[in-house]
């Protein structure tokens, strides 16, 4: 189906657009009442990630609400350690927890790589859903974790500051991570390849806890594995988004991806040079400017805008949209950045 916006997309291609597109991170969710509304009558979190029709639901609330250039359907990069034998739950005002954990060569035996049409199904059914009644409005964006990130959530079994346990694992059995990050990729791509048969735009792959690795051992547990994902997804564009990996941004010039996602501590014009117009960039202002006044918010937008450039950006937050942002605040930086950006062009 012909796409009524399409600025993302072309903005990909590489095309001048009229203006620069603008879509933020954990979008779907949290900061909008309405979706509270709906999360108010489920279970739990878990529940509403597998109702294809509510989850979809919550996915275009944003469009409508927030008047953003793309929806990201709405679910968790958790879904694949579930997948896989590892069940979380999502526990209020804590985040994930993971009843066991993967510690042992014994814990990686009693795991599978994930059957996407046996127990992952929800999510190609929710973008079904979605894709009819968004009925061609924006693109949607399909997600997963990298497997790096993965790993640490099912290593840790909880959220962390350090993630002391995953990283242990990779000075003391670096087989056996090597191990599970093959298990991870494997049904990462089936899952991702998923999505976009059921009719995702693009997909982007989130890698937030990049930062916590050193160079080498990111290239060798993190970066080798998303290289895998990038040549397994020829389909759609991809987007990559690796958090904090401040010195390895010189080696994904060699990623098949066409969009990199920049954090808020990155320095735009170094990644510009870095980059050539080889990638397109996402990002990235600092999320805390949305607890600013609008006169603040329009300054500092304006002024990342102009950092970028016209062409080749997309305008996001440098990592997800915090939780207790008043949605009034997100509507003034979606406003600036239409605005300022189409005047960029004139
Ligand atoms: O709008 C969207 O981005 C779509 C949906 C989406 C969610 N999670 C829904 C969600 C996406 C893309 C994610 C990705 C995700 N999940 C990441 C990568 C992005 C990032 O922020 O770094 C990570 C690390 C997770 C794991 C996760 N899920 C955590 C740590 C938490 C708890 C803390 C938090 O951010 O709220 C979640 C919960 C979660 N995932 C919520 C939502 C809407 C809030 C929980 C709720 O509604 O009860």
């Amino acid at each position: 189906m012909q796409l009524k916006n399409d600025l993302l997309l072309r903005t990909i291609r590489g095309e001048k657009t009229e203006r620069t597109p603008v879509w933020l991170m954990r979008q779907a969710g949290r900061i909008l009442p309405e979706y509270r509304a709906v999360r108010e009558k489920m279970k739990g979190f878990v529940e509403l990630v597998k109702d294809p029709e509510r989850a979809a639901e919550v996915t275009i609330q944003p469009v409508d609400i927030l008047e953003v250039d793309a929806a990201i359907i709405f679910s968790d990069i958790l879904v694949i350690p579930e997948a896989m034998g590892l069940p979380y739950e999502m526990v209020e005002k804590k985040g994930p927890y993971f009843p066991k954990t993967v510690r042992s060569a014994s814990d990686i035996d009693r795991l599978k790589v994930a059957d996407i049409s046996g127990d992952l199904a929800y999510t190609p059914e929710a973008i079904k859903v979605t894709k009819r009644e968004l009925n061609g409005r924006v693109p949607l964006i399909g997600f997963a974790g990298a497997p790096w990130t993965i790993f640490a959530y099912m290593v840790e079994g909880a959220g962390s500051k350090t993630f002391s346990q995953p990283r242990a694992m990779l000075y003391k059995e670096p087989a056996l991570a090597h191990r599970l990050l093959d298990m991870i990729t494997e049904s990462t791509i089936a899952y991702l390849k998923a999505q976009i048969e059921a009719g995702v735009n693009l997909v982007q792959v989130f890698d937030s806890w990049a930062g916590i690795l050193s160079t080498e051992q990111y290239k060798e547990f993190s970066l080798s594995y998303i290289s895998k994902i990038c040549d397994a997804i020829t389909e759609v564009p991809v987007t990559v988004f690796a958090k904090g990996a401040f010195t390895s941004m010189p080696a994904m010039q060699d990623l098949k991806c066409d969009t990199l996602g920049l954090d808020w501590n990155m320095d735009v014009l170094a990644m510009r040079e870095l980059f050539g117009d080889r990638k397109v960039l996402q990002g990235n202002l600092d999320p805390a400017t949305l607890y600013a006044d609008n006169a603040v918010i329009e300054k500092e937008t304006r002024r990342m805008l102009d950092e970028f450039g016209p062409y080749g950006h997309i305008a996001n937050l440098g990592h997800g949209v915090y939780p207790d942002i008043n949605p009034d605040k997100v509507k003034c930086f979606i406003q600036t950045v239409k605005e300022y950006s189409a005047g960029m062009r004139s």
